[in-house]
């Protein structure tokens, strides 16, 4: 019998490749950065059992419908937005992510960028960078805000909404949190719950940590930030049209709110004359919340671990469309 065939859409990890090697012939869409042309990959699919893609290349009922032998999409994320599950579903496919190995990575990212706007890091370096520290040290040069006992509020209590506690209990903060229900687990963990009005107006700083979808979308606007704390702060590591970019912009270009650390933004890559990046209270990085050598790596493993096991028509471990198998 023939190997199956699987594509993968980027250049990837040689471990992983090795692994999906074991049970099927890969092809590997040849660049580091670009992603595949959709055309491309609209015509490789017709010829696949198994897709390896990335969170920017769209699985849709026109890639579906053409898949006509595709058993298993194993998506190289956790947030699957760019995926159209039930579509999949009703064409019989496989959908996986891969959740847990990525939650420190970027909880510590949320972190990075709470500490790095509230203490102002960019703009510092850039001011002595661009030479314009020149006057000696002075009592109200560049100062920033604390974070050791303010109040941090996390929307989106999941896995990584949860690693972000611990982190912010190493600085004494106060953490509350907004989810759709209370979560069970929230008294262990020492956060409270709150409303999205009261987490609102009551956090120094606001941490997003939802999936997009059709709820999520622009949970942040305009009536949202006006509720907020002008000392207060809003981080996004989830998905970037979570946020109402436009009004965010708004909000920060009139000091509505202190500043905002972003790693997603509404279009990535962004247009480098978005006006956002025109201001020195946002920091903003490139969608990297889980770049780090061993979370990549442990994801490209779980992402080929759950491709293989579907192949081998086993039930793969990150499934998140069993009823697929019904
Ligand atoms: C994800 O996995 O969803 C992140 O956004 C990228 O690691």
């Amino acid at each position: 019998m023939p190997k199956p065939k699987v594509l993968v859409t980027r250049k990837f990890f040689d471990e992983a490749i090795d692994l999906i090697k074991t049970v099927a012939d890969v092809e590997i869409y040849p660049s580091e950065e670009d992603p595949i042309p959709r055309e491309v990959l609209l015509d490789k699919v017709q010829d696949i059992d198994g897709l390896l893609p990335m969170l920017t290349d769209r699985v849709d009922q026109t890639l579906l419908d053409r898949g006509k032998r595709l058993k298993v999409v194993s998506n190289y994320a956790v947030g699957y937005n760019n995926i159209d599950v039930n579509e999949a579903t009703k064409h019989g496919v496989m959908v996986t992510n891969t959740p847990d190995v990525l939650t420190d990575t970027t909880a510590d990212c949320a972190f990075m960028l709470l500490m790095a706007i509230s203490r102002r890091l960019v703009e510092v370096d850039k001011f002595v960078r661009e030479g314009k520290w020149v006057k000696a040290w002075g009592p109200k040069m560049l100062l920033g805000s604390d974070i050791t006992g303010k109040t941090l509020g996390i929307i989106g209590l999941g896995r990584i909404g949860k690693a972000v506690v611990p982190r912010a209990k190493g600085f004494n903060m106060k953490i509350l949190y907004h989810n759709r229900n209370p979560d069970p687990e929230a008294e262990k963990l020492g956060v409270e719950y709150r409303s999205m009005d009261e987490i609102l107006a009551e956090s120094d700083y606001i941490s997003l940590h939802v999936p997009l979808n059709d709820n999520t979308k622009h949970l942040i606007g305009k009536p949202e930030l006006k509720k907020m704390k002008k000392t207060a702060y809003l981080i996004n590591t989830s998905r970037g049209p979570v946020v109402d970019e436009n009004a965010l912009t708004k909000a920060l270009k009139e000091n509505r709110i202190a500043g905002a650390g972003l790693d997603v933004l509404y279009e990535e890559p962004t247009n480098p004359k978005n006006p956002l990046l025109k201001l020195d209270n946002v920091i903003v990085a490139p969608h990297i919340g889980s770049a780090t050598i061993e979370t990549r790596l442990a994801m490209a493993m779980k992402a080929a671990t759950n491709l293989t096991a579907a192949l081998k028509g086993e039930q793969p471990p990150d499934l998140l469309n069993p009823e697929v198998l019904w």
